[in-house]
Protein backbone atom coordinates (compact mmCIF):
# COMPACT_ATOMS: atom_id res chain seq x y z
CA UNK A 1 0.00 0.00 0.00
CA UNK A 2 2.72 2.49 0.95
CA UNK A 3 5.49 2.91 -2.19
CA UNK A 4 8.79 2.01 -0.54
CA UNK A 5 10.67 4.32 -2.33
CA UNK A 6 9.21 7.37 -1.23
CA UNK A 7 8.51 6.21 2.61
CA UNK A 8 12.24 5.66 2.46
CA UNK A 9 12.59 9.50 1.21
CA UNK A 10 10.09 10.33 4.61
CA UNK A 11 12.64 8.25 6.73
CA UNK A 12 15.84 10.12 5.77
CA UNK A 13 14.35 13.22 5.94
CA UNK A 14 13.29 12.42 9.27
CA UNK A 15 16.70 11.36 10.47
CA UNK A 16 18.55 14.46 8.80
CA UNK A 17 16.20 16.36 10.39
CA UNK A 18 16.60 15.13 13.98
CA UNK A 19 20.09 17.02 14.31
CA UNK A 20 17.92 19.97 15.30
CA UNK A 21 18.20 20.77 18.87
CA UNK A 22 15.56 19.95 21.53
CA UNK A 23 15.45 21.16 24.89
CA UNK A 24 13.58 22.30 27.65
CA UNK A 25 13.36 26.01 28.90
CA UNK A 26 16.37 26.66 29.70
CA UNK A 27 16.68 27.21 33.93
CA UNK A 28 14.91 30.16 35.37
CA UNK A 29 12.92 31.39 32.28
CA UNK A 30 9.28 32.12 31.33
CA UNK A 31 7.56 31.09 29.15
CA UNK A 32 6.83 33.94 26.36
CA UNK A 33 2.95 33.47 26.42
CA UNK A 34 1.97 36.14 24.51
CA UNK A 35 1.25 34.91 20.77
CA UNK A 36 1.45 37.91 19.19
CA UNK A 37 5.02 38.27 20.42
CA UNK A 38 6.33 35.20 17.72
CA UNK A 39 4.82 37.18 14.73
CA UNK A 40 8.65 37.01 12.96
CA UNK A 41 7.99 33.83 12.53
CA UNK A 42 5.97 34.74 9.30
CA UNK A 43 4.80 31.55 7.73
CA UNK A 44 4.38 29.47 11.12
CA UNK A 45 2.78 32.26 12.57
CA UNK A 46 0.21 32.40 9.86
CA UNK A 47 -0.71 28.85 9.57
CA UNK A 48 -0.93 28.77 13.60
CA UNK A 49 -3.44 31.69 13.06
CA UNK A 50 -5.19 29.68 10.42
CA UNK A 51 -6.48 27.39 12.69
CA UNK A 52 -9.31 30.20 13.50
CA UNK A 53 -10.80 29.49 9.92
CA UNK A 54 -12.19 25.91 11.59
CA UNK A 55 -14.71 27.65 13.47
CA UNK A 56 -17.95 25.69 12.91
CA UNK A 57 -19.26 24.40 15.94
CA UNK A 58 -21.19 20.94 16.33
CA UNK A 59 -23.43 19.65 18.77
CA UNK A 60 -22.53 16.09 19.50
CA UNK A 61 -25.28 16.07 22.07
CA UNK A 62 -28.11 17.13 19.41
CA UNK A 63 -26.49 14.53 16.98
CA UNK A 64 -26.70 11.86 19.07
CA UNK A 65 -29.21 12.28 22.76
CA UNK A 66 -27.87 8.39 23.89
CA UNK A 67 -25.05 10.50 25.33
CA UNK A 68 -26.83 12.64 27.46
CA UNK A 69 -28.01 9.46 29.19
CA UNK A 70 -25.15 8.07 29.15
CA UNK A 71 -23.50 11.07 30.80
CA UNK A 72 -26.11 11.63 33.27
CA UNK A 73 -25.25 13.32 36.51
CA UNK A 74 -21.97 14.85 34.92
CA UNK A 75 -21.50 18.19 32.90
CA UNK A 76 -20.75 16.63 29.82
CA UNK A 77 -25.19 15.97 29.62
CA UNK A 78 -25.38 19.91 29.72
CA UNK A 79 -23.41 20.33 26.57
CA UNK A 80 -21.01 18.97 24.59
CA UNK A 81 -19.66 20.24 21.47
CA UNK A 82 -16.99 18.21 19.03
CA UNK A 83 -13.43 19.86 18.50
CA UNK A 84 -12.65 22.83 16.22
CA UNK A 85 -9.62 24.50 15.79
CA UNK A 86 -6.59 25.27 18.50
CA UNK A 87 -7.57 29.04 18.18
CA UNK A 88 -11.07 28.76 19.97
CA UNK A 89 -9.11 26.84 23.09
CA UNK A 90 -10.56 29.66 25.44
CA UNK A 91 -13.55 31.12 24.10
CA UNK A 92 -15.03 27.53 23.72
CA UNK A 93 -13.88 26.61 27.89
CA UNK A 94 -15.79 30.17 28.60
CA UNK A 95 -18.48 28.98 26.81
CA UNK A 96 -19.57 25.52 27.89
CA UNK A 97 -22.00 24.89 30.16
CA UNK A 98 -19.84 22.68 32.24
CA UNK A 99 -17.82 25.31 33.39
CA UNK A 100 -21.00 26.97 34.87
CA UNK A 101 -21.45 30.61 35.68
CA UNK A 102 -18.84 31.62 38.13
CA UNK A 103 -19.31 35.35 39.45
CA UNK A 104 -16.45 35.29 41.48
CA UNK A 105 -12.77 33.21 41.74
CA UNK A 106 -14.04 30.90 44.25
CA UNK A 107 -17.04 29.65 42.92
CA UNK A 108 -18.60 27.57 39.81
CA UNK A 109 -18.58 23.89 39.38
CA UNK A 110 -14.32 23.07 37.90
CA UNK A 111 -11.27 22.89 39.48
CA UNK A 112 -8.11 25.27 38.34
CA UNK A 113 -7.09 22.12 36.70
CA UNK A 114 -9.70 22.40 33.85
CA UNK A 115 -7.14 25.23 31.98
CA UNK A 116 -4.24 22.14 31.59
CA UNK A 117 -4.86 22.19 27.87
CA UNK A 118 -5.85 25.14 27.02
CA UNK A 119 -3.17 28.00 27.08
CA UNK A 120 0.48 28.86 26.90
CA UNK A 121 -0.52 30.95 30.15
CA UNK A 122 -0.48 27.19 31.85
CA UNK A 123 3.31 26.77 31.30
CA UNK A 124 3.78 30.43 32.35
CA UNK A 125 1.94 30.48 35.34
CA UNK A 126 3.66 27.16 36.52
CA UNK A 127 6.93 28.38 36.34
CA UNK A 128 5.93 31.59 37.89
CA UNK A 129 4.10 30.11 41.00
CA UNK A 130 4.86 26.49 41.01
CA UNK A 131 2.83 23.33 40.08
CA UNK A 132 1.12 23.41 43.12
CA UNK A 133 -0.28 27.05 43.27
CA UNK A 134 -1.59 26.34 39.77
CA UNK A 135 -3.69 23.30 40.90
CA UNK A 136 -5.14 25.06 43.62
CA UNK A 137 -8.81 26.46 44.16
CA UNK A 138 -11.70 26.12 41.33
CA UNK A 139 -11.50 27.22 37.67
CA UNK A 140 -12.62 30.98 37.95
CA UNK A 141 -9.44 31.96 40.06
CA UNK A 142 -6.91 31.33 36.93
CA UNK A 143 -9.67 33.68 34.62
CA UNK A 144 -7.36 36.55 35.24
CA UNK A 145 -4.12 34.67 34.47
CA UNK A 146 -4.75 32.07 32.07
CA UNK A 147 -6.66 34.23 28.58
CA UNK A 148 -3.82 33.26 25.25
CA UNK A 149 -5.23 30.22 23.25
CA UNK A 150 -3.18 27.08 22.56
CA UNK A 151 0.03 28.86 20.84
CA UNK A 152 3.68 28.54 20.32
CA UNK A 153 4.75 28.08 24.35
CA UNK A 154 2.47 25.13 24.42
CA UNK A 155 4.72 22.85 22.01
CA UNK A 156 7.97 25.31 22.03
CA UNK A 157 10.46 27.03 24.15
CA UNK A 158 10.84 30.94 23.57
CA UNK A 159 13.25 29.98 20.99
CA UNK A 160 10.75 27.42 18.86
CA UNK A 161 12.82 24.27 20.17
CA UNK A 162 10.21 21.71 20.39
CA UNK A 163 9.74 20.76 24.24
CA UNK A 164 7.22 19.49 26.73
CA UNK A 165 5.64 22.26 28.62
CA UNK A 166 4.27 21.15 31.39
CA UNK A 167 5.33 18.74 34.25
CA UNK A 168 2.40 16.24 34.36
CA UNK A 169 3.20 15.57 30.87
CA UNK A 170 6.40 14.90 31.24
CA UNK A 171 5.99 12.70 34.47
CA UNK A 172 3.31 10.77 32.25
CA UNK A 173 5.90 10.53 29.77
CA UNK A 174 8.74 9.11 31.69
CA UNK A 175 5.71 6.68 33.27
CA UNK A 176 5.83 4.79 29.73
CA UNK A 177 9.80 4.87 29.22
CA UNK A 178 9.17 7.90 26.10
CA UNK A 179 11.63 10.40 27.66
CA UNK A 180 12.21 13.42 26.14
CA UNK A 181 15.99 13.42 26.06
CA UNK A 182 16.13 10.21 24.70
CA UNK A 183 13.21 10.37 22.42
CA UNK A 184 13.00 10.11 18.96
CA UNK A 185 12.43 13.03 16.47
CA UNK A 186 8.87 11.41 15.51
CA UNK A 187 8.47 10.42 19.20
CA UNK A 188 8.76 13.85 19.94
CA UNK A 189 6.77 15.18 17.13
CA UNK A 190 3.55 13.11 18.70
CA UNK A 191 4.62 13.67 22.33
CA UNK A 192 3.64 17.55 22.24
CA UNK A 193 0.49 16.71 20.95
CA UNK A 194 0.18 14.06 23.81
CA UNK A 195 0.46 16.98 26.16
CA UNK A 196 -3.54 17.53 26.04
CA UNK A 197 -4.88 14.49 23.78
CA UNK A 198 -4.58 11.61 26.08
CA UNK A 199 -6.27 10.43 29.04
CA UNK A 200 -5.86 11.78 32.36
CA UNK A 201 -7.84 12.91 35.81
CA UNK A 202 -7.47 15.42 38.40
CA UNK A 203 -5.92 13.23 41.40
CA UNK A 204 -8.53 13.44 44.39
CA UNK A 205 -7.92 16.19 47.03
CA UNK A 206 -5.26 17.59 45.19
CA UNK A 207 -7.36 17.58 42.03
CA UNK A 208 -3.30 17.43 40.15
CA UNK A 209 -3.95 16.33 36.34
CA UNK A 210 -2.21 12.69 36.25
CA UNK A 211 -2.12 10.18 33.34
CA UNK A 212 -3.67 6.65 34.50
CA UNK A 213 -0.44 5.03 32.95
CA UNK A 214 1.34 3.49 35.54
CA UNK A 215 0.53 -0.05 34.36
CA UNK A 216 0.20 1.10 30.77
CA UNK A 217 -1.49 3.10 28.20
CA UNK A 218 -3.88 -0.10 26.96
CA UNK A 219 -7.84 0.87 27.40
CA UNK A 220 -7.75 -2.61 30.03
CA UNK A 221 -4.52 -1.07 31.97
CA UNK A 222 -5.93 2.30 32.45
CA UNK A 223 -9.05 0.75 33.73
CA UNK A 224 -7.40 -1.84 35.97
CA UNK A 225 -5.16 1.08 37.03
CA UNK A 226 -8.30 2.63 38.00
CA UNK A 227 -10.32 -0.13 39.43
CA UNK A 228 -7.06 -0.43 41.91
CA UNK A 229 -7.48 2.90 43.06
CA UNK A 230 -11.10 2.85 43.17
CA UNK A 231 -11.36 5.99 41.17
CA UNK A 232 -14.61 7.84 39.83
CA UNK A 233 -15.39 10.81 37.74
CA UNK A 234 -18.75 11.16 39.49
CA UNK A 235 -21.72 8.89 40.02
CA UNK A 236 -24.28 8.15 37.83
CA UNK A 237 -27.50 9.95 37.83
CA UNK A 238 -29.81 6.94 37.09
CA UNK A 239 -27.54 3.44 37.55
CA UNK A 240 -26.05 5.13 40.37
CA UNK A 241 -22.54 3.00 39.04
CA UNK A 242 -18.95 4.69 39.89
CA UNK A 243 -18.55 5.93 36.07
CA UNK A 244 -15.36 7.10 34.65
CA UNK A 245 -15.41 9.68 31.87
CA UNK A 246 -12.45 9.32 28.93
CA UNK A 247 -11.10 12.92 27.66
CA UNK A 248 -9.65 12.61 24.51
CA UNK A 249 -7.39 9.66 24.69
CA UNK A 250 -6.03 10.11 20.38
CA UNK A 251 -2.41 9.27 21.74
CA UNK A 252 -2.76 6.11 23.67
CA UNK A 253 -5.14 4.75 20.66
CA UNK A 254 -3.45 6.03 17.80
CA UNK A 255 0.04 4.57 18.71
CA UNK A 256 -1.36 1.35 18.66
CA UNK A 257 -2.27 1.80 15.40
CA UNK A 258 -0.97 1.13 11.53
CA UNK A 259 0.86 4.09 11.47
CA UNK A 260 1.60 4.62 15.13
CA UNK A 261 3.30 1.34 14.84
CA UNK A 262 5.28 2.32 11.52
CA UNK A 263 6.41 5.47 13.91
CA UNK A 264 4.41 7.84 11.67
CA UNK A 265 3.84 11.11 13.92
CA UNK A 266 0.94 13.32 14.60
CA UNK A 267 2.41 15.98 12.87
CA UNK A 268 3.26 13.56 9.55
CA UNK A 269 -0.51 13.83 9.49
CA UNK A 270 -1.85 17.08 11.07
CA UNK A 271 1.20 19.61 10.44
CA UNK A 272 3.19 18.14 7.39
CA UNK A 273 6.49 19.84 6.19
CA UNK A 274 4.88 21.65 3.34
CA UNK A 275 6.39 23.93 -0.23
CA UNK A 276 4.69 26.77 -0.70
CA UNK A 277 6.20 29.80 -2.74
CA UNK A 278 9.32 27.87 -2.76
CA UNK A 279 9.67 27.83 0.86
CA UNK A 280 9.55 24.80 3.45
CA UNK A 281 8.16 24.72 6.43
CA UNK A 282 5.86 22.91 9.00
CA UNK A 283 2.31 24.07 8.57
CA UNK A 284 1.01 24.90 11.78
CA UNK A 285 -2.89 24.97 11.09
CA UNK A 286 -3.65 21.87 13.06
CA UNK A 287 -6.59 19.99 10.82
CA UNK A 288 -8.45 17.79 8.38
CA UNK A 289 -5.04 15.97 6.82
CA UNK A 290 -7.17 15.50 3.75
CA UNK A 291 -6.64 19.50 3.22
CA UNK A 292 -3.15 19.09 2.90
CA UNK A 293 -3.15 15.65 0.88
CA UNK A 294 -0.04 15.77 -1.18
CA UNK A 295 1.87 17.02 1.77
CA UNK A 296 0.57 14.14 3.97
CA UNK A 297 -1.11 10.57 3.02
CA UNK A 298 -0.12 11.52 -0.03
CA UNK A 299 4.04 11.52 0.92
CA UNK A 300 3.99 8.25 1.85
CA UNK A 301 0.83 6.36 -0.22
CA UNK A 302 0.42 6.01 -4.22
CA UNK A 303 -3.46 5.75 -4.20
CA UNK A 304 -5.85 9.07 -5.20
CA UNK A 305 -7.30 11.08 -2.19
CA UNK A 306 -10.62 9.99 -3.27
CA UNK A 307 -9.52 6.72 -2.54
CA UNK A 308 -7.63 6.62 0.78
CA UNK A 309 -10.66 9.30 1.80
CA UNK A 310 -13.37 6.55 0.59
CA UNK A 311 -11.31 3.92 2.72
CA UNK A 312 -11.51 6.57 6.00
CA UNK A 313 -15.24 7.05 5.49
CA UNK A 314 -15.79 3.65 5.17
CA UNK A 315 -14.22 3.08 8.48
CA UNK A 316 -16.13 5.87 10.04
CA UNK A 317 -19.34 4.04 9.40
CA UNK A 318 -18.09 0.63 10.42
CA UNK A 319 -17.10 2.73 13.69
CA UNK A 320 -20.43 5.02 14.14
CA UNK A 321 -22.52 1.69 13.33
CA UNK A 322 -21.04 -0.17 16.27
CA UNK A 323 -20.99 2.39 18.63
CA UNK A 324 -24.59 3.12 18.60
CA UNK A 325 -25.25 -0.49 19.16
CA UNK A 326 -23.16 -0.38 22.19
CA UNK A 327 -25.21 3.04 23.06
CA UNK A 328 -28.32 1.12 22.76
CA UNK A 329 -27.20 -1.45 25.52
CA UNK A 330 -25.85 0.88 27.87
CA UNK A 331 -29.00 3.21 27.60
CA UNK A 332 -30.93 0.33 28.63
CA UNK A 333 -28.40 -0.97 31.58
CA UNK A 334 -28.56 2.67 32.89
CA UNK A 335 -32.57 2.84 33.49
CA UNK A 336 -32.72 -1.11 34.14
CA UNK A 337 -30.40 -0.16 37.41
CA UNK A 338 -32.78 2.39 37.99
CA UNK A 339 -35.23 0.20 38.01
CA UNK A 340 -33.89 -2.26 40.24
CA UNK A 341 -33.30 0.43 43.08
CA UNK A 342 -36.77 1.79 42.67
CA UNK A 343 -38.37 -1.76 43.19
CA UNK A 344 -35.58 -2.00 46.29
CA UNK A 345 -32.36 -4.04 45.43
CA UNK A 346 -29.71 -3.61 47.77
CA UNK A 347 -26.23 -2.61 47.29
CA UNK A 348 -25.11 -5.91 47.26
CA UNK A 349 -27.23 -7.49 44.93
CA UNK A 350 -26.23 -4.58 42.32
CA UNK A 351 -22.47 -4.54 42.58
CA UNK A 352 -22.19 -7.01 39.65
CA UNK A 353 -24.02 -4.85 37.42
CA UNK A 354 -22.92 -1.60 38.43
CA UNK A 355 -19.13 -2.60 37.90
CA UNK A 356 -19.85 -4.41 34.45
CA UNK A 357 -21.71 -0.73 33.53
CA UNK A 358 -18.51 1.02 34.81
CA UNK A 359 -16.31 -1.08 32.62
CA UNK A 360 -18.68 -1.12 29.26
CA UNK A 361 -19.08 2.58 29.25
CA UNK A 362 -15.22 2.88 29.43
CA UNK A 363 -14.27 0.90 26.99
CA UNK A 364 -17.15 2.43 24.82
CA UNK A 365 -16.13 6.26 26.06
CA UNK A 366 -12.37 4.84 25.33
CA UNK A 367 -13.45 4.42 21.90
CA UNK A 368 -15.69 7.64 21.30
CA UNK A 369 -13.57 10.15 22.73
CA UNK A 370 -10.52 9.35 21.03
CA UNK A 371 -11.77 11.80 18.25
CA UNK A 372 -10.31 10.87 14.86
CA UNK A 373 -9.93 7.04 16.08
CA UNK A 374 -11.72 5.76 12.97
CA UNK A 375 -8.30 7.38 10.68
CA UNK A 376 -5.99 6.27 13.43
CA UNK A 377 -7.11 3.17 14.56
CA UNK A 378 -10.73 1.65 13.10
CA UNK A 379 -10.01 -2.09 13.88
CA UNK A 380 -9.03 -0.41 17.78
CA UNK A 381 -12.42 1.19 18.09
CA UNK A 382 -14.09 -2.11 16.62
CA UNK A 383 -12.81 -3.99 19.50
CA UNK A 384 -13.34 -1.85 22.45
CA UNK A 385 -16.93 -1.76 21.28
CA UNK A 386 -17.47 -5.35 20.98
CA UNK A 387 -16.28 -5.49 24.72
CA UNK A 388 -18.29 -2.65 25.85
CA UNK A 389 -21.26 -4.88 24.48
CA UNK A 390 -19.96 -7.88 25.93
CA UNK A 391 -19.94 -6.18 29.55
CA UNK A 392 -23.20 -4.33 28.52
CA UNK A 393 -24.88 -7.91 27.95
CA UNK A 394 -23.49 -9.09 31.41
CA UNK A 395 -24.71 -5.66 33.31
CA UNK A 396 -28.44 -6.29 31.60
CA UNK A 397 -28.00 -9.85 32.55
CA UNK A 398 -27.25 -9.50 36.08
CA UNK A 399 -29.87 -6.67 36.12
CA UNK A 400 -32.62 -9.18 35.13
CA UNK A 401 -31.81 -11.72 37.77
CA UNK A 402 -32.16 -8.51 40.80
CA UNK A 403 -35.01 -7.10 39.53
CA UNK A 404 -36.96 -10.82 39.16
CA UNK A 405 -35.47 -11.31 42.65
CA UNK A 406 -37.66 -8.29 43.26
CA UNK A 407 -40.95 -9.06 41.64
CA UNK A 408 -40.51 -7.34 38.61
CA UNK A 409 -40.36 -8.91 35.19
CA UNK A 410 -41.54 -6.70 32.41
CA UNK A 411 -39.45 -4.42 30.17
CA UNK A 412 -38.24 -1.58 31.60
CA UNK A 413 -39.62 1.16 29.57
CA UNK A 414 -37.31 4.23 28.25
CA UNK A 415 -38.72 7.72 27.81
CA UNK A 416 -38.63 9.83 25.16
CA UNK A 417 -34.91 10.47 23.93
CA UNK A 418 -35.42 11.33 20.39
CA UNK A 419 -33.41 14.77 21.13
CA UNK A 420 -31.24 16.64 23.49
CA UNK A 421 -33.68 18.30 24.86
CA UNK A 422 -36.10 15.66 25.42
CA UNK A 423 -33.31 13.37 27.19
CA UNK A 424 -32.43 16.54 29.40
CA UNK A 425 -35.61 16.80 30.40
CA UNK A 426 -36.24 13.18 30.98
CA UNK A 427 -33.47 13.85 33.44
CA UNK A 428 -35.26 17.00 35.01
CA UNK A 429 -32.14 18.80 33.97
CA UNK A 430 -32.76 22.84 34.24
CA UNK A 431 -31.53 23.86 31.38
CA UNK A 432 -33.03 27.14 31.25
CA UNK A 433 -31.28 28.09 34.88
CA UNK A 434 -27.52 26.60 33.25
CA UNK A 435 -27.67 28.81 30.29
CA UNK A 436 -29.02 31.90 32.44
CA UNK A 437 -26.03 31.64 34.32
CA UNK A 438 -23.66 31.03 31.85
CA UNK A 439 -24.91 34.25 30.19
CA UNK A 440 -24.41 36.61 33.93
CA UNK A 441 -20.43 35.21 33.53
CA UNK A 442 -19.92 35.99 29.91
CA UNK A 443 -21.61 39.37 29.92
CA UNK A 444 -19.44 40.32 33.76
CA UNK A 445 -16.82 38.29 34.86
CA UNK A 446 -15.12 36.87 31.63
CA UNK A 447 -14.63 40.59 29.91
CA UNK A 448 -12.90 41.58 33.65
CA UNK A 449 -10.59 38.71 33.27
CA UNK A 450 -9.38 40.02 29.96
CA UNK A 451 -8.74 43.38 31.17
CA UNK A 452 -7.02 42.70 34.69
CA UNK A 453 -4.99 40.25 32.48
CA UNK A 454 -3.82 42.94 29.93
CA UNK A 455 -3.63 45.54 32.67
CA UNK A 456 -0.84 43.00 34.55
CA UNK A 457 0.91 41.60 31.22
CA UNK A 458 0.13 43.96 28.29
CA UNK A 459 -0.81 42.03 25.01
CA UNK A 460 -4.74 41.69 24.10
CA UNK A 461 -6.00 39.13 25.47
CA UNK A 462 -9.37 37.46 24.13
C1 LIG B 1 0.79 21.97 18.66
C2 LIG B 1 2.21 22.19 18.75
C3 LIG B 1 2.80 23.42 18.14
C4 LIG B 1 2.40 24.71 18.28
C5 LIG B 1 1.18 25.22 19.02
C6 LIG B 1 3.36 25.52 17.59
N1 LIG B 1 4.31 24.73 17.02
FE1 LIG B 1 5.91 25.35 15.91
N2 LIG B 1 6.40 23.44 15.51
C7 LIG B 1 5.74 22.33 16.00
C8 LIG B 1 6.30 21.15 15.41
C9 LIG B 1 5.84 19.72 15.68
C10 LIG B 1 7.35 21.57 14.56
C11 LIG B 1 8.25 20.71 13.73
C12 LIG B 1 9.51 20.51 14.52
C13 LIG B 1 10.14 19.20 14.29
O1 LIG B 1 9.57 18.37 13.61
O2 LIG B 1 11.21 19.00 14.90
C14 LIG B 1 7.39 23.02 14.66
C15 LIG B 1 8.33 23.81 14.01
C16 LIG B 1 8.45 25.17 14.20
C17 LIG B 1 9.55 25.98 13.70
C18 LIG B 1 10.77 25.46 12.94
C19 LIG B 1 10.66 25.69 11.44
C20 LIG B 1 9.65 24.81 10.77
O3 LIG B 1 8.80 25.36 10.06
O4 LIG B 1 9.69 23.57 10.93
C21 LIG B 1 9.26 27.27 14.04
C22 LIG B 1 10.09 28.51 13.73
C23 LIG B 1 8.00 27.26 14.77
N3 LIG B 1 7.55 25.97 14.86
C24 LIG B 1 7.37 28.37 15.28
C25 LIG B 1 6.14 28.36 15.94
C26 LIG B 1 5.43 29.55 16.32
C27 LIG B 1 5.91 30.95 16.07
C28 LIG B 1 4.29 29.15 16.96
C29 LIG B 1 3.15 30.00 17.50
C30 LIG B 1 2.58 30.96 16.61
C31 LIG B 1 4.30 27.69 16.94
N4 LIG B 1 5.43 27.26 16.31
C32 LIG B 1 3.30 26.91 17.50
C33 LIG B 1 4.70 22.32 16.90
C34 LIG B 1 4.00 23.44 17.32
C1 LIG C 1 -2.26 22.60 24.89
C2 LIG C 1 -3.14 21.50 24.51
C3 LIG C 1 -3.12 20.98 23.11
C4 LIG C 1 -2.01 20.63 22.35
C5 LIG C 1 -0.55 20.72 22.72
C6 LIG C 1 -2.55 20.11 21.12
N1 LIG C 1 -3.92 20.16 21.13
FE1 LIG C 1 -5.14 19.69 19.60
N2 LIG C 1 -6.75 20.42 20.59
C7 LIG C 1 -6.72 20.85 21.90
C8 LIG C 1 -8.02 21.36 22.27
C9 LIG C 1 -8.42 21.91 23.63
C10 LIG C 1 -8.84 21.25 21.10
C11 LIG C 1 -10.31 21.67 20.97
C12 LIG C 1 -10.42 23.16 20.76
C13 LIG C 1 -11.87 23.63 20.73
O1 LIG C 1 -12.73 22.92 20.22
O2 LIG C 1 -12.13 24.73 21.26
C14 LIG C 1 -8.01 20.66 20.08
C15 LIG C 1 -8.43 20.39 18.77
C16 LIG C 1 -7.67 19.65 17.86
C17 LIG C 1 -8.12 19.21 16.55
C18 LIG C 1 -9.47 19.55 15.90
C19 LIG C 1 -9.24 20.73 14.97
C20 LIG C 1 -10.43 21.09 14.11
O3 LIG C 1 -10.28 22.09 13.37
O4 LIG C 1 -11.46 20.41 14.18
C21 LIG C 1 -7.11 18.48 16.00
C22 LIG C 1 -7.11 17.79 14.65
C23 LIG C 1 -6.02 18.48 16.94
N3 LIG C 1 -6.37 19.22 18.05
C24 LIG C 1 -4.80 17.83 16.74
C25 LIG C 1 -3.64 18.13 17.46
C26 LIG C 1 -2.31 17.71 17.09
C27 LIG C 1 -1.99 16.85 15.90
C28 LIG C 1 -1.45 18.22 18.02
C29 LIG C 1 0.05 18.13 18.05
C30 LIG C 1 0.74 18.62 16.88
C31 LIG C 1 -2.26 18.95 18.99
N4 LIG C 1 -3.57 18.88 18.60
C32 LIG C 1 -1.75 19.61 20.11
C33 LIG C 1 -5.62 20.85 22.74
C34 LIG C 1 -4.31 20.67 22.33
C1 LIG D 1 -2.04 8.63 9.26
C2 LIG D 1 -2.44 9.99 9.47
C3 LIG D 1 -2.79 10.45 10.86
C4 LIG D 1 -2.01 10.37 12.00
C5 LIG D 1 -0.65 9.74 12.16
C6 LIG D 1 -2.77 11.03 13.04
N1 LIG D 1 -3.96 11.48 12.54
FE1 LIG D 1 -5.38 12.49 13.57
N2 LIG D 1 -6.66 12.31 11.99
C7 LIG D 1 -6.31 11.85 10.74
C8 LIG D 1 -7.44 11.99 9.85
C9 LIG D 1 -7.47 11.60 8.39
C10 LIG D 1 -8.48 12.57 10.62
C11 LIG D 1 -9.86 13.02 10.13
C12 LIG D 1 -10.74 11.89 9.84
C13 LIG D 1 -11.97 12.30 9.08
O1 LIG D 1 -11.83 13.02 8.05
O2 LIG D 1 -13.02 11.93 9.47
C14 LIG D 1 -7.96 12.74 11.95
C15 LIG D 1 -8.68 13.28 13.02
C16 LIG D 1 -8.12 13.70 14.22
C17 LIG D 1 -8.82 14.41 15.26
C18 LIG D 1 -10.28 14.78 15.25
C19 LIG D 1 -10.53 16.08 14.59
C20 LIG D 1 -11.99 16.45 14.64
O3 LIG D 1 -12.28 17.60 14.26
O4 LIG D 1 -12.82 15.64 15.04
C21 LIG D 1 -7.92 14.66 16.27
C22 LIG D 1 -8.16 15.41 17.55
C23 LIG D 1 -6.66 14.08 15.85
N3 LIG D 1 -6.82 13.51 14.61
C24 LIG D 1 -5.49 14.11 16.60
C25 LIG D 1 -4.37 13.31 16.32
C26 LIG D 1 -3.28 13.08 17.25
C27 LIG D 1 -3.18 13.69 18.62
C28 LIG D 1 -2.41 12.23 16.62
C29 LIG D 1 -1.17 11.59 17.18
C30 LIG D 1 -1.33 10.89 18.47
C31 LIG D 1 -2.95 11.96 15.30
N4 LIG D 1 -4.13 12.63 15.17
C32 LIG D 1 -2.32 11.17 14.34
C33 LIG D 1 -5.08 11.34 10.37
C34 LIG D 1 -4.02 11.12 11.22
C1 LIG E 1 4.85 9.08 6.85
C2 LIG E 1 4.20 8.09 6.00
C3 LIG E 1 2.69 7.96 6.03
C4 LIG E 1 1.76 8.96 5.99
C5 LIG E 1 1.97 10.46 6.04
C6 LIG E 1 0.48 8.28 5.90
N1 LIG E 1 0.63 6.93 5.89
FE1 LIG E 1 -0.83 5.54 5.73
N2 LIG E 1 0.51 4.06 6.02
C7 LIG E 1 1.86 4.25 6.17
C8 LIG E 1 2.49 2.97 6.49
C9 LIG E 1 3.98 2.74 6.73
C10 LIG E 1 1.46 2.01 6.51
C11 LIG E 1 1.58 0.53 6.78
C12 LIG E 1 1.81 -0.15 5.46
C13 LIG E 1 1.93 -1.63 5.56
O1 LIG E 1 1.92 -2.19 6.64
O2 LIG E 1 2.01 -2.21 4.46
C14 LIG E 1 0.23 2.73 6.20
C15 LIG E 1 -1.03 2.11 6.08
C16 LIG E 1 -2.19 2.77 5.74
C17 LIG E 1 -3.46 2.16 5.51
C18 LIG E 1 -3.75 0.67 5.61
C19 LIG E 1 -3.78 0.23 7.04
C20 LIG E 1 -5.00 0.66 7.75
O3 LIG E 1 -4.85 1.26 8.82
O4 LIG E 1 -6.10 0.42 7.27
C21 LIG E 1 -4.36 3.14 5.21
C22 LIG E 1 -5.83 3.01 4.88
C23 LIG E 1 -3.63 4.39 5.24
N3 LIG E 1 -2.31 4.13 5.56
C24 LIG E 1 -4.20 5.63 5.02
C25 LIG E 1 -3.53 6.85 5.20
C26 LIG E 1 -4.16 8.15 5.14
C27 LIG E 1 -5.63 8.40 4.86
C28 LIG E 1 -3.19 9.07 5.37
C29 LIG E 1 -3.33 10.58 5.46
C30 LIG E 1 -4.37 11.11 6.33
C31 LIG E 1 -1.95 8.35 5.57
N4 LIG E 1 -2.20 7.02 5.48
C32 LIG E 1 -0.73 8.96 5.84
C33 LIG E 1 2.56 5.43 6.03
C34 LIG E 1 1.98 6.68 5.98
Amino acid sequence: MVSKARWGQAMVAGLIAMGMGVSALAAGAVTEADNSKFERFKRQYHSWDATKESEEIVDALEGDPNLVILWAGYGFAKDYNKARGHHYSIVDLRNTLRTGGPTGPDDGPMPMACWSCKSPDVPRYIETNGEKAYFTGKWARGGNEITNEIGCGNCHDNNTRLRLSVPFAQRAMDTIGWKWDEATKSQKQSMVCAQCHVEYYFTPGETFVKFPWDLGTQTEDMEQYYDNIQFADWTHALSKAKMLKAQHPGFETTITGTHGRNNVSCTDCHMPRVEKDGKRFTDHNVGNPFDQFEFTCGRCHEQSKDDLEAVVAGYKEMVNEAKLKAEKQLVHAHFEAKAAWDAGATEGEMQEALTAIRHAQWRWDMAIASHGIHAHNPSEALRLLASSLERSADARSALARVLATHGQTAAVELPDLSTKAAAQLALGMDMEGMEKEKATFLENLAPKWDEEYNAKYGGDGQ
